[in-house]
């Protein structure tokens, strides 16, 4: 099997062995002949397989009883609106900590919804750094305060989750399972499973049972977390193959080690990138702020357009793809997602070096 190293922001990598048996259990599951894509979702098995991803979830991010886990559609772009229909219900404002371009999306469809405010923007700095707690501008009554505890594209994470006397909501979608959460400071943690977990196609959300009572019967059923709680997300069809390629993408996670495994594993990777980086005696420039370097989407400039652009060919050539850096921002940007073979990272980290070595 001829695998590229993938360094694709999302949908990525998943672990060979997570595809290999996908493949094997396709055409027919378990005996029941037929693909558990192509039976009911009330069918017992699929019910089982549903349930089973749940479960992992809630035992490898250790998600306390009082919190109900939602296996959703739409994308983490879809909570962007669901938040605030669901918690924005009493005039209090919902906070935003604008560091990047998700959270700047987060913040103009909550302003559709409901009474919104800035608690930091990072405009000015190019979206570089995230704020410290002290920074944050938090006035009295609020809601929730959101943050984006990773921006994908601009390559920035929160070192520390913040501890602050407002509940938040997190935009994980770029960091899910490879941090523990600590769950007294949160309302709502979403993210779409596109990245560390699983295919696209679902997006897990988790979300503080005392909210639910709280939300108006306006609330369109799809749209309410009230829904999916009380129907442990089968109130329609769930998104049934990404469901059971996650549950599997789980289970490969704990056998790793599980979350601290995941953690100690980004932040060892995404610093060999960042060492080449640092070492390179100013060939490659990391524009964000050290503390706040991301651990699982690295950002890098090259001296020129024209040099990022060679880079890219050769890197290709090199069979290293998906390195751009988004459209919005340019540069280069390696994700390094939980799956990502380390092999593929050191490949990398050689590239950087001999391209360096030739054109430095
Ligand atoms: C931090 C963050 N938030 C939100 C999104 C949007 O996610 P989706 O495409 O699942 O709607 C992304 C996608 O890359 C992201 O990285």
């Amino acid at each position: 099997m001829a695998r590229a190293h993938n360094f694709c922001a999302g949908p990525c990598t998943l672990p060979t062995e997570v595809l290999a048996e996908l493949a094997a259990e396709l055409p027919e599951f378990e005996g029941s002949g037929m693909s558990l894509i192509e039976m009911s979702h009330r069918d017992p098995v699929y019910d089982r397989i549903h349930h089973e991803t749940m479960a992992s979830l809630r035992e490898l991010c250790s998600v306390p009883d009082d919190f109900s886990i939602q296996l959703l559609q739409g994308g983490a772009t879809l909570q962007f609106a669901m938040v605030p229909m669901n918690l924005l219900t009493d005039g209090r404002p919902g906070a935003y900590a604008v560091t990047g371009s998700w959270a700047k999306k987060a913040l103009a469809d909550a302003s559709l919804i409901g009474p919104t405010s800035v608690a930091w923007d990072g405009a000015e700095g190019g979206y570089t750094a995230m704020p410290t707690a002290n920074e944050l501008d938090l006035d009295d009554g609020l809601r929730y305060l959101h943050v984006t505890s990773n921006e994908t594209i601009g390559g920035i994470r929160l070192p520390e989750f913040y501890d602050l006397p407002v509940r938040q909501v997190a935009d994980m979608s770029s960091d899910y399972l490879t941090r523990a959460i600590p769950w007294d400071r949160f309302d709502v943690v979403y993210g779409g499973a596109q990245k560390n977990i699983g295919p696209a196609g679902l997006t897990v959300v988790f979300v503080r049972d005392s909210i639910l009572d709280d939300i108006p019967a306006s609330v369109p059923s799809y749209l309410s977390y009230a829904t999916h709680a009380a129907a442990d997300s089968l109130a329609n069809t769930p998104p049934v193959f990404a469901v059971w390629a996650t549950g599997k993408v789980l289970s490969w996670i704990a056998e790793q080690g599980g979350i601290p495994a995941m953690e100690e594993r980004a932040a060892r990777r995404s610093s060999m990138v960042y060492e080449a980086i640092d070492s390179s005696e100013g060939f490659y420039r990391s524009p964000v702020a050290v503390a706040d370097r991301s651990h699982t989407n690295v950002v890098f400039r090259l001296g020129s357009d024209d040099l990022e652009a060679r880079f890219l060919v050769e890197a290709e050539a090199a069979g290293l793809v998906n390195l751009k850096g988004h459209r919005s921002v340019g540069g280069i940007r390696a994700s390094i997602y939980n799956a990502l073979p380390t092999d593929s990272v050191q490949a990398l980290v050689d590239h950087m070096t001999t391209f360096a070595g030739v054109n430095g």
